[in-house]
């Protein structure tokens, strides 16, 4: 492996306040420090004599932190030569031709990789990561039969790039009623889910180097997916309620934002502040993208008003099956004026991108006999028992609205890996903002989702949270 000569001096620090282990705590820093790419593979680390003058802790405590790491795979080392970050490159799923770019590797840190399925001591994992549904209460006639109705068709020889006009139809028959917005189906593209919606935006209205902004803490794939198309990402801060308009950057030519329920934070952006976010779009001449993604998951009041239906020809409202249904079903919408869903088209038409027509016709039967409804009305009861168990157990450091499938818990940012560390070594996975960061925010705590763990699961790794955590600050 190629050897970096940069020797890395690594903002790292302990806390011997937390009922954590110092090298328990250091070890869990430096794996964060791998998975986010702050430290790269091949990079070199400070040696444990200088590492432990710089932390003020026992040369000890560095060597154990380092020992656990390379039992685990993250460091490698020469007798006499150092340590480094071992190859950390995770080999692409289709071999090394489908590997993208460096920066969109996902990280060894993701759902899928670098992550244990069961617990250290042998026990229950608990995943309480967001990102996830809840997809083992669905109602199987329903899926069967929606299926065998699609599969009566014969599949066609000339996919639409809107999508088909039957669920085109009945989408915007459900996005009337859940949503409240004025569509039909001239409205309405059916994608393949939000990323392709966004991707499809961006290579649509961004040329390279332009100025895509993206809420900080933020939507990590949002990012991804700008960068790949060439456009220049701007982190835009976020606090309670969602984007701050005020501080938006300025030169921005697209706005990728959340406003139902602030990704990962959980603000909904009031009234008045999308009266204003649409005012700024005006201004600058910006396009605003709406993500839609959980919003029909609303457990105290109806939802707010889109953007889109406070003014369609400034908005793309992009809505998926994902978190309502199962993200494996591959079908979202997007969601614009005539004008600008045709200028989309084109883009499609011009890559071959396409939503496939079986899952849409059985995605269309679902509809329009009420199963998703139905379905939702489930999903709605189930997540807001889970919310409340987080919110039982947790008290007042959660925050974020009560919507979606995740909450924020407020944690400063200096404890959160040594936290998620201790929780993984009792079977309890869990995320933090530290992820999603990607300028200067301050907004930092453990992002709790509910989707992937039952009811009673969720009840014990909170129990587990709320040890480790110890009682709320007081005030
Ligand atoms: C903020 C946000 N938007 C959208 C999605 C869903 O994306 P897709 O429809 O591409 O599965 C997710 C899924 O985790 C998400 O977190």
């Amino acid at each position: 492996m190629p050897r970096s000569a940069r020797l890395v001096d690594l903002p790292v620090s302990v806390d011997r306040d937390l009922p954590v282990p110092l090298s328990v705590q250091l070890a869990g820093r430096l794996r964060l420090a791998m998975r986010d790419g702050t430290l790269k593979s091949g990079e070199r680390l400070s040696s444990t004599r200088d590492l432990s003058r710089q932390l003020g802790v026992s040369r000890t405590v560095v060597t154990e932190a380092y020992q656990q790491l390379y039992a685990e795979g993250w460091l490698e080392g020469r007798h006499g030569s150092g340590t480094y970050v071992a190859d950390l490159e995770v080999p692409p799923p289709h071999g090394p031709a489908a590997s993208g770019p460096g920066h969109l590797t996902a990280p060894a840190g993701g759902r899928h990789r670098g992550h244990r399925e069961t617990a250290p001591h042998g026990g229950e994992v608990i995943d309480l990561r967001p990102g996830r549904p809840w997809v083992k209460d669905y109602d199987e006639a329903a899926w069967r039969r929606a299926w065998r109705r699609a599969a009566e068709l014969p599949p066609g020889d000339d996919p639409d790039p809107y999508g088909l006009p039957r669920l085109r139809e009945a989408l915007a028959v459900h996005l009337r009623r859940t949503r409240g917005i004025a569509v039909g189906p001239e409205n309405i593209m059916v994608t393949r889910g939000t990323g392709n919606g966004l991707d499809l935006v961006a290579a649509t209205f961004l040329r390279p180097g332009d100025r895509a902004g993206v809420e900080d803490p933020g939507y990590r794939k949002a990012r991804n997916i700008f960068a790949a198309r060439g456009a220049e990402v701007v982190p835009c801060p976020v606090d309670d309620d969602g984007v701050v308009v005020d501080d938006i950057p300025g030169g921005l030519r697209v706005l990728y934002t959340t406003p139902a329920h602030q990704y990962p934070l959980g603000g909904r952006l009031p009234i008045p502040r999308r009266e204003r976010l649409l005012a700024w779009a005006r201004r600058g001449g910006a396009l605003v993208v709406e993500d839609d993604y959980d919003a029909e998951f609303r457990y105290d009041v109806a939802p707010l008003p889109a953007l889109y239906g406070l003014d369609p020809g400034r908005v793309i409202l992009l809505g998926t099956l994902s978190k309502s249904l199962s993200p494996d079903i591959g079908v979202g919408w997007l969601v614009a004026v005539p004008e600008l869903l045709d200028a989309v088209a084109r883009t499609r038409e011009a890559l071959a991108d396409r939503t496939g027509g079986p899952a849409q016709q059985a995605v269309a039967v679902l509809l329009e006999r009420g199963d998703l409804d139905r379905h939702l009305r489930r999903m709605r009861l189930e997540y807001a028992r889970r919310r409340a168990a987080i919110v039982a157990g947790l008290g007042s450091r959660v925050r974020g609205g009560t919507a979606g499938l995740h909450v924020m818990v407020e944690i400063p940012g200096h404890a959160l890996p040594a936290l998620v560390e201790a929780a993984g070594e009792r079977g309890v996975l869990l995320d933090s903002t530290l992820r999603h960061h990607h300028g200067p925010s301050h907004r930092h705590g453990l992002v709790l989702g509910y989707g992937s763990a039952s009811l009673s699961q969720v009840k014990r790794g909170v129990a587990v949270l709320a040890e480790l955590m110890g009682p709320p600050p007081a005030g």
